[in-house]
């Protein structure tokens, strides 16, 4: 039998503390260098029993890295997690591999995750053949049919394998499985991002239902923001390994207060026809500096219009500066003071209509 959470909903079940990840560089002929790459920088962040995280960054800012690290795939440079009040980093091998049950993963590439030459039910029960005490063997049968049910699979699919199965259908296979060891905390690490737009919404209404029926909780990554908007209950947007603004879904959609997520905002399609063409979209310029060699100071500011010389001297801290929510920036600001950003595409700044409203877009 699963031992009782000790976090009841609404309470913590995460709490990271300055996590930092970094991976040594190896160069040419196999030789390391003294060079890593600060791929996670000292994230802190809470996460409530039965909510959702949207984690949310251009690729290679670090966020499946967090994700391998808080599953114990990879050991952390430096840090603390503490999930259920215990320091994941400091668990014993029982320990460790009773974690592992609590949280799962679903990954972005179904195909790539699920073994070809194993049916759904092969895939669904599998992990119950290491963690044999979730379901006893004379039930795993009926429990896989439940499952195959739960995630909107016909049972009658059960002997099929993969390569039988659309790509929808193969995530839900592989939410099945995430399911089976019945967890706390499930990590979504792009997992509709290889879909196709019409079985997204099914199948991120279906996380949603699971949700609601099972009182998991998610930390939901993805690096298309309408999505994670769709998603979320709060969001912390990442940028070169840190978090530059986090806060209430609303807060940070609507009165997003860091340069980076205004820019990252203000190039969502706008779904309001009228407000289509009337907004000013703001354009990076370049790519992320390397995570080897991190600017100073402010890690945007290479790329940041409002940049000053105290963006080169000091680290802005996540603070609330009296926008109502934690930015990473000197001078967080609702207002994105586009006048003076190199590359701006015309029209009305962006505001609360800049992204497709949660409702608005939510699949049907
Ligand atoms: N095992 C590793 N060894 C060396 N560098 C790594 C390793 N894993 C990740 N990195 C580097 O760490 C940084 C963060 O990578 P990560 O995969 O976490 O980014 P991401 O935000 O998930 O990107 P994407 O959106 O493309 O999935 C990248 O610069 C990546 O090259
Ligand atoms: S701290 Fe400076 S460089 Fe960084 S986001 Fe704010 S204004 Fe831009
Ligand atoms: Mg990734």
């Amino acid at each position: 039998m699963r031992a009782e959470p000790l976090a009841r909903r609404g309470e913590v079940l995460l709490r990271v503390e300055g996590l930092v990840k970094y991976f040594p560089v190896r160069r040419a002929l196999g030789l390391w260098t003294t060079e890593t790459v600060k791929a996670v920088d000292g994230l802190s962040f809470e996460l409530r029993r039965g909510e959702t995280l949207g984690l949310v960054g251009e690729s290679g800012c670090g966020k499946s890295t967090l994700a391998r690290v808080l599953m114990l795939l990879e050991p952390p440079t430096s840090g603390r997690a503490m999930f259920d009040g215990r320091d994941i980093f400091a668990l014993n091998r029982r320990e460790r591999f009773d974690l592992r049950r609590r949280i799962q993963v679903v990954f972005q590439d179904p195909y790539d995750s699920l073994h070809p030459r194993m049916t759904a039910e092969q895939l669904i029960s599998e992990p119950w053949e290491i963690h044999s005490d979730v379901v006893p063997r004379r039930e795993r049968p009926t429990r896989v049919r439940d499952l195959m049910e739960r995630v909107g699979l016909n049972p009658s699919r059960a002997r099929d394998y993969p390569h039988q199965f659309s790509g929808g259908q193969r995530q839900r296979i592989g939410i099945a499985r995430a399911l089976a060891l019945e967890p706390d905390l499930i990590i979504c690490d792009e997992p509709v991002s290889a879909l196709d737009v019409s079985i997204r919404a099914q199948v991120l209404n279906l996380f949603r239902t699971i949700q609601a029926d099972l009182g998991l909780t998610y930390i939901f990554i993805a690096h298309d923001l309408s999505i994670v908007r769709q998603v979320s209950d709060r969001v912390a947007v990442m940028y070169l390994g840190g978090i530059v603004e986090s806060g209430e879904q609303a807060a940070v959609y609507d009165h997003a207060s860091h340069p980076y997520t205004q820019a990252l905002l203000s190039a969502v399609p706008v779904s309001d026809p009228r407000q289509r063409g009337r907004r000013t979209r703001i354009l990076l310029a370049g790519d992320p500096p390397s995570p080897t060699n991190p600017p100073s100071g402010c890690r945007f500011r290479t790329r940041c219009w409002k940049a000053t010389q105290l963006c080169a001297d000091e680290v802005p801290a996540l603070v609330d500066r009296g926008q109502g929510h934690p930015a990473a920036c000197h001078y967080a600001s609702e207002l994105p003071s586009v006048a003076s950003a190199p590359n701006v595409e015309p029209g009305a700044p962006p505001g609360p209509s800049a992204a497709a409203g949660r409702q608005a877009s939510r699949p049907t």
